[in-house]
Formats: C-alpha cells, structure tokens, sequence
C-alpha cells in the first residue's frame, strides 16, 4: 500500500470513528425489538413483556434520588434467572449495575443510589433466556 492510500484509509477511518456512534444512537429504535426489547418493541419476546420488563421506582429526598428495580421474574437456579440489573444515563453511558446470584437471590430486586444526577436513566434487566430489555425512566 502506498504512502497516499495509507492516509486516505487512516482518516476516513478516523472519521467513521466520529460518525458510527451517532449512526448508532440514530438508529437505536431499530435495534428496539432485534437487539434488546421493551414494552412496545418485544420482538420475538411478545408474551414475556411482563415478566421481563423492569419496574422502575424513583424516590427523592434531601437532595438525592435513589431508584428501586424490580424484574418481576423467577429465580429458578441457573436455569432460569435475571442475571443483572444495569443503569446507564441519557447517552448510554454505564452508571452502575447489579448483579444478581441465581441460587442466592430470591427476588430481583436492586437499589442505586444516583445522588444529585437529573435526566433520563435508562434500566436493563438480563435475563439468561430472555435477553435484554429496556425501560426508562426521566427523574
Ligand atoms: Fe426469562
């Protein structure tokens, strides 16, 4: 490869770097339903909203927010569990995560504690069958 193909190559691949994660979020509710799944896009999942979907509940006072999620789901050993509960902010951004112990856990049920933070939180729960699914929450 010649000297001139190289540079050519190296930034038009730097400015894909630039320009994929936005080709990402553009496109992020045609991943709703494929890649993970919510309530109005459950994909292949269309009769396990219910069990899969995180309830979100906000709580604030002195001068912070805490969160309380619950997946309402068995914890059926390693068969059939919710492995984790994450939180990632309004640009997808990791905040914090729970992960759970399929023979110690009964109930998934996870807690965060998000300080002062004010905007979108985004809410994934995993299940080991189920897949990943997305709820929100503006707080
Ligand atoms: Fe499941």
């Amino acid at each position: 490869m010649d000297r001139r193909n190289f540079i050519r190559l190296a930034v038009s691949g730097s400015a894909l770097g630039i320009i994929a994660p936005q080709l990402v979020l553009a496109n992020s509710s045609k991943m709703a339903g494929g890649l993970y799944y919510t309530k109005d896009a459950p994909g292949r999942w269309g009769k396990k909203v219910l069990g899969h979907l995180p309830n979100i509940e906000v709580s604030k006072g002195g001068g912070s927010t805490s969160l309380q999620i619950i997946t309402p789901h068995e914890m059926k050993g390693y068969e059939h569990y919710i492995v984790k509960h994450m939180i990632l902010d309004s640009d997808f951004k990791f905040i914090a995560e729970k992960l759970f112990d399929p023979i110690a856990d009964k109930l998934p049920l996870s807690n965060f504690d998000l300080g002062n933070y004010q905007g979108t939180v985004n809410v994934l729960s995993v299940c080991n069958k189920h897949d990943t699914w997305l709820n929100i929450a503006e707080i």
